[in-house]
């Protein structure tokens, strides 16, 4: 499988030296680059969850969820890698079920919240497809996914967003992180593609996986439209309180540009922007009805 899909490729190979540290930090230094693009020598597992911490607050923040009764909730995070954002999520819900294609990371996840989290708040979900999340119908209050899409192929994009939506409760709410197109696209697409080719090579392709400013480049496998994941949304039939989609303040093309019917599942289309949202990202933030 992760031959033929060699975007999975980088996270493989990341899990595998995950695997061959017993030291907590040790794996923040070696492996924590490809969740927050932070290196260094001094860099320690406290210092990568403190990241994810902010990161948490934030958003729970502007989406609107500090209004709710997060304690009494679950969550499903939708590639939690090694748990650097998981450890806040387990401080801040009831239940966190995270989910990852690496089953190291989430072995390593474990040890993250038992460490700086809520550790009986947690289960764990392995992606082992890469696009159905092993979860019943109706079974999670809210869904998080952030800079985990964009890694997948558009297709388990697409599937996984399909999955959250089979997955959360009526009245649960949907947050994903997607990447969308920008200028730099013209140079990044096809030297990611180039990447991700040579990694499929025997030899050169798992040292080529370990680097990473290669790694960067081969890792972002899609971008994903909004008109995709509203036809997702469209077709799952489901009653829509509420759909926003943030970006960054200095995008100039709206989202919704070209799509015409704004009225999905009773609910109209809004778009806000984020400022600390990255400029190539976007997020969907639904609320779901009865
Ligand atoms: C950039 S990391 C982000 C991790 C975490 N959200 C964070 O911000 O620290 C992307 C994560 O997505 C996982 N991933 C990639 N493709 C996936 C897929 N198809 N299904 C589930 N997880 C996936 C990777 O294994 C990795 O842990």
């Amino acid at each position: 499988m992760v031959r033929r899909r060699s975007q999975l490729i980088p996270w493989r190979v990341a899990g595998g030296v995950a695997d061959e540290h017993a030291n907590a930090d040790q794996v923040v230094r070696e492996t924590g680059w490809v969740f927050n693009n932070e290196t260094g020598a001094a860099l320690t597992l406290e210092d990568f969850v403190m990241s994810g911490n902010k990161e948490v607050n934030a958003y729970l923040r502007v989406f609107g969820m500090n209004e709710m009764n997060l304690e009494e909730l679950s969550v499903l995070e939708i590639g939690s890698g090694i748990g650097r954002m998981t450890s806040r999520l387990t401080h801040r819900f009831g239940t966190v079920i995270a989910a990852d294609v690496d089953a190291t990371f989430l072995e390593r996840c474990r040890e993250t919240v038992a460490k700086h989290g809520v550790i009986n708040r947690l289960r764990t979900a392995h992606v082992t497809d890469g696009h159905s999340v092993p979860l019943a119908d109706n079974s999670v209050d809210a869904v998080f996914s952030y800079i985990t899409l964009q890694h997948c192929s558009n297709a388990d994009a697409l599937s996984l967003t399909k999955e959250s939506l089979r997955v959360a409760k009526p009245h649960g709410v949907v947050m994903l992180n997607y990447r969308t197109w920008v200028l730099a696209d013209i140079f990044l697409q096809p030297t990611g593609a180039l990447v991700r080719a040579l990694w499929k090579t025997k030899v050169f392709g798992p040292w080529l996986a370990k680097q990473r400013v290669a790694t960067r480049l081969g890792w972002q496998a899609n971008r994903v439209s909004t008109s995709d994941v509203l036809d997702v949304i469209r077709h799952s039939g489901r009653p829509c309180n509420e759909i926003v989609l943030f970006h960054h303040p200095h995008r100039r093309r709206s989202l919704l540009a070209g799509i015409t019917d704004r009225v999905i599942g009773g609910s109209g289309i809004q778009e806000r922007v984020l400022p600390r949202a990255n400029k190539s990202h976007w997020w969907l933030i639904l609320r779901l009805g009865e």
